[in-house]
């Protein structure tokens, strides 16, 4: 089962920020998930909300933000503790990082809210530029991003994200829309979910688990993923496991 840090280890330290990116990577963790969006002049960027006001200094769209005004605002508002500035990271500067370092990265694609404009078609460039297709899985709330990067490299692999009560016959879905995972809540997972995916070739990342108890629960149904906010809690657990299997 891969640990999959969520925002990067933002459990710990301030989310979508290169310092969580690579704490992430000291504890271990097989893969990074991140957001991204695009700013008003084009830039592809890393940020969850579609507003600055939670985790910066700013307030405001990030789509009403030129790169250069949205890369003075300070992400690391939320842990002063942890260090005094951190800056959004646009996604070349992620992936110029990530080719250096052995992960693979779930790329989220922020369309659910708004959509900006060719963000499928800047964030695949990007990837192809620094040689990292073999190592992201793409998804977004929004399925019609996942078919425009399936248009443009046909062999990026996919998740489908579904938020609320999770998807009636997700594995023939996401089967027939030929996407290779599903990315469901952890809330909506029983036997049924993960048979039907499991019957359909469907791999399943689920978020976003921070719970013992949970990930006991994933581990045992054999899914492919965890996202979480805490990959060295979830990454000892898993080699533990691996260890008392062998
Ligand atoms: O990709 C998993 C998870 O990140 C989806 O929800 O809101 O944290 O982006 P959110
Ligand atoms: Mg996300």
């Amino acid at each position: 089962m891969k640990v999959i840090a969520h925002r990067g280890y933002s459990g710990k330290y301030p989310e979508n920020t290169m310092l969580s990116f690579q704490k992430a990577v000291e504890a271990g963790c097989d893969g990074i998930e991140l957001d991204v969006q695009t700013t008003k002049d084009g830039v592809v960027v890393v940020i969850h909300d579609e507003r600055v006001d939670r985790t910066t200094d700013g307030e405001g769209f990030v789509k009403d933000y030129t790169f250069e005004e949205i890369r003075k605002l300070n992400a690391a508002k939320l842990f002063p503790h942890v260090t005094d500035f951190e800056p959004i990271p646009s996604l070349e500067e992620y992936c110029a990082w990530m080719a250096q370092n052995n992960i693979f990265t779930n790329i989220e694609i922020k369309t659910g809210v708004y959509y900006y404009e060719d963000v499928e078609k800047k964030t695949v460039e990007i990837v192809k530029k620094y040689g990292l297709e073999d190592r992201i899985i793409y998804s977004s709330f929004n399925h019609m991003s996942l078919e425009k990067v399936k248009r443009l490299l046909p062999e990026a692999s996919c998740g489908a994200l579904i938020g609320g009560n999770g998807l009636g016959n997700a594995g023939y879905y996401c089967a027939s829309c030929g996407l290779e995972y599903y990315h469901p809540s952890y809330k909506t997972l029983n036997d049924q979910v993960i048979e039907n995916c499991k019957a359909h070739g469907v791999k399943l990342n689920v978020w976003t688990v921070n719970d013992m108890a949970e990930l006991e629960k994933l581990y045992a149904w054999d899914c492919c993923g965890v996202i979480t906010n805490f990959p060295q809690v979830c990454k000892a657990y898993v080699k533990f496991k691996e260890n008392e299997n062998r």
